[in-house]
């Protein structure tokens, strides 16, 4: 099993380029089930996610083919499965996104019931409901979600809570459906506008992504698109915080400011100077991080998916920060692994309180998930001596050659097979960065 050994304490400094959005990236994969023409993607993050929806796309016998240079070509052909089955449904909980395109495109689908992970129960009743209402019938037998309908209606939905997932299935369901839907409560995030601006360019009539009022009118065919994915903006916001982790200067090229304003305004508030430019995003650090409190929230309130990074830019902060996590009810679970590196952190229910601290120290620790597991290598990037972070096939799902980019603009990184032998390292004698200290 790999591992990211880190030898903390090297100030980065230099240009990274941010990959294509891994939560786009999956959905309009999905929306390539919508036409029988060919999809033609570009900035294609190389991530195990995609990877993964790339078998499940094949295991319903559409042709893809990856060409290289973040560009994959994707032919839905006539002879379509609607069954998705659980040893794939299994690894990808947003896999459940095919559900949508596979009705609409077959009027019936098969989908194995995708159980919670590491970060929550991350229920599907909004996605189910919603498609009941547009004329699905859906069974939940044996594990399976079957879902049946001639022809999908529009509808006037209701969403209980802005869910991603959620928003976008019912979109996709809805291009292909008869008359006109309206989406209410719909989520907001970028992804959304993303997967919306494709299906419209596919030939779908989509207005108010980006609102919280999405409506479609559906029309009776989708054809090809050639289409480049947007920035990935949680990787852009990780790399801001690694670079301020590390007393650093950094440009993300191709980053998107307007993705991150809260980000940006809570990384200035905490003494960073952050410049948004057209081809990117320049991030400068003072030397003191200051604390603050952070409470995640659907967009365009602060990514639940930077909490953990910013959890860990926090821990050498100077005072205490609160953290709240209001979208996901698991999201703390790699805080007892930052705690090993020295972060001081309590927690009640849903709040976290960082006690800001002079200094981490290196150690062996293991992701837990994806966004916990980068959290652990930005802490690692600050502690004195070696971390050693294992299960990093967690990090591997979500962020593209992060080792390579992080050792690209100065991290003194390296993914191994073998164990560090973590008593050999002498810590007083590691390399240490202007890093901010606490007081
Ligand atoms: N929820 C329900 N019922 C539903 C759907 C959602 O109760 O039918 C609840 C969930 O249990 C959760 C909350 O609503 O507590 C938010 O879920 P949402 O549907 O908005 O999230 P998602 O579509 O499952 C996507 C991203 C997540 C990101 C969230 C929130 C993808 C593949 N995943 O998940 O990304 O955190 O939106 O922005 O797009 C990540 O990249 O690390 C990641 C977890």
């Amino acid at each position: 099993m790999s591992k990211i050994v880190v030898n903390g304490g090297k100030r980065l400094f230099g240009d990274i380029k941010i990959s294509g959005a891994k939560n786009s990236t999956l959905k309009i994969m999905a929306a390539a089930l919508l036409t029988d023409k060919p999809v033609i993607l570009r900035n294609v993050p190389d991530i195990t996610d995609v990877r993964i929806m790339i078998d499940v796309l094949r295991e319903l016998g559409v042709e893809v083919e990856t060409v290289g240079d973040g560009d994959i070509h994707i032919t839905t052909s006539k002879t379509l499965k609607s069954r998705a089955p659980y040893h794939l449904v299994n690894q990808m909980r947003a896999s459940v996104v095919v559900l949508g395109p596979l009705l609409a495109r077959l009027g019936e689908a098969q989908f194995a019931m995708p159980g919670g992970c590491n970060i929550g129960s991350r229920k599907i009743d909004l996605h189910i409901r919603g498609l009941e209402l547009m004329g699905a019938e859906i069974k939940i037998r044996h594990g399976y979600i079957e879902a049946k309908a001639d022809k999908l209606c529009g509808a006037d939905i209701h969403l209980a809570f802005p869910s991603v997932g959620a928003t976008e299935n019912l979109m996709m369901a809805a291009v292909l459906a008869k008359g006109k839907t309206w989406i209410r409560n719909a989520a907001k995030e970028p992804e959304i506008l993303d997967l919306a601006k494709c299906l419209n360019e596919m030939g779908a009539k989509v207005s108010g992504a980006g609102t919280d009022t999405i409506f479609i009118h559906g029309v009776s065919k989708l054809h090809g698109v050639d289409y480049t994915i947007m920035p990935d903006r949680i990787e852009t916001g990780t790399y801001m915080v690694a670079g301020a982790i590390t007393n650093g200067e950094i440009f993300l090229k191709g980053a998107r400011g307007d993705h991150l304003e809260i980000v940006i305004s809570k990384l200035r508030q905490i003494g960073l100077e952050v410049n948004c430019y057209s081809d990117g995003i320049e991030l400068k650090s003072k030397g003191k991080i200051l604390s603050t409190n952070i409470s995640t929230l659907p967009y365009a309130g602060f990514p639940t998916d930077l909490q953990a990074p910013f959890m860990a830019l926090l821990s050498l902060a100077k005072g205490s920060s609160v953290i709240t996590e209001n979208v996901f009810e698991n999201r703390f679970v790699y805080i007892d692994e930052l705690r090993t590196l020295g972060s001081k952190i309590d927690t009640e229910s849903h709040h976290a309180i960082v006690h800001g601290s002079q200094s981490l120290v290196g150690a062996k620790v293991k992701a837990p998930d994806l966004r916990g597991g980068a959290a652990l290598v930005i802490a690692g990037l600050a502690s004195k001596g070696i971390t050693e972070i294992s299960d990093i096939f967690h990090i591997d799902r979500g962020y593209d050659s992060m080792v390579k980019k992080l050792s690209s603009i100065g991290a003194d990184i390296r993914r191994t097979k073998s164990s560090t032998n973590l008593q050999y390292i002498n810590f007083n004698q590691a390399p240490r960065a202007n890093i901010p200290t606490a007081r």
